[in-house]
């Protein structure tokens, strides 16, 4: 991945991540990936953020945000919404490519003047939350599970900056360890993202779900037995 490192290889080909003035930045041929809290601004701000299905699918009734688990962080835009509405969200992601822009979009966001009170409220586990999960020193409320779906990378319509991302991110294959896991933690719900009409993870029929245009909130509630 450094720049030093790799001399034989097709360019086009080997992803490179360098710093950039704007942050990390992963190039492959003419496309490039950063992490970018920026653009997600608008869809934070009071009115829009009670909007997002997740923000309401995270809810727990008769409590008010505390700590959640993103199992699966990706560039980190689903724990954002969860930490602007108020949850302290530790994020779990096992490539360290991803890991190494999220923290650096982390970091970013930590100095800008509408994004860090929520980037305060966001701390990174790199790992692989199968371990993770089972070994929390604490118990989260919330864990949020969001694996690559086989299906999603067939897409013709997905943007230039995802193809990059979904060379990167492997389809998941191993829905029940992940559930397990989650299950492990003790939360007292697990929200579980999927496309609309996919199955469900691990065959794990939810308690509800919260639908939205292409994607669907399957969610496990009353978990936790004390
Ligand atoms: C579909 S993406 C998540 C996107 C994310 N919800 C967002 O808002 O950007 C799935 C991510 O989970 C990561 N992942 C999958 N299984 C994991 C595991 N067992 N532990 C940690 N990260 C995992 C993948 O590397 C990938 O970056």
């Amino acid at each position: 991945m450094a720049e030093n490192s790799v001399d034989n290889r097709e360019e086009a080909e080997i992803p490179e991540l360098r710093m950039e003035p704007e942050g990390l930045t992963l190039f492959s041929g003419d496309l490039s990936l950063r992490g970018d809290f920026t653009r997600m601004i608008p869809r934070l701000r009071k009115g829009s953020l009670e909007r997002e299905f997740l923000v309401k699918a995270a809810r727990i009734r008769n409590q008010a945000p505390t700590v959640a688990v993103d199992a699966t962080a990706g560039l980190g835009e689903d724990s954002l919404l969860l930490a602007a509405a108020g949850w302290t969200v530790y994020l779990c992601e096992f490539d360290p490519v991803i890991a190494a822009m999220l923290e650096d979009a982390i970091r970013r966001a930590a100095a800008h003047p509408e994004l860090k009170e929520a980037a305060g409220r966001m701390f990174l586990l790199k790992g692989d939350s199968r371990e993770i999960l089972p070994a929390l020193s604490f118990r989260p409320d919330l864990v949020l599970l969001d694996p690559m779906f086989p299906g999603r990378q067939k897409s013709g319509l997905v943007r230039k900056k995802a193809q990059l991302l979904q060379k990167l991110e492997k389809p998941c294959e191993d829905e029940k360890g992940l559930l397990q896991a989650a299950l492990a933690a003790d939360p007292v719900k697990i929200v579980i993202k999927r496309p609309l009409k996919g199955p469900f993870l691990a065959g794990r029929k939810p308690d509800y779900s919260i639908t939205g245009k292409t994607i669907r909130y399957d969610c496990l509630v009353n978990l936790r037995k004390e």
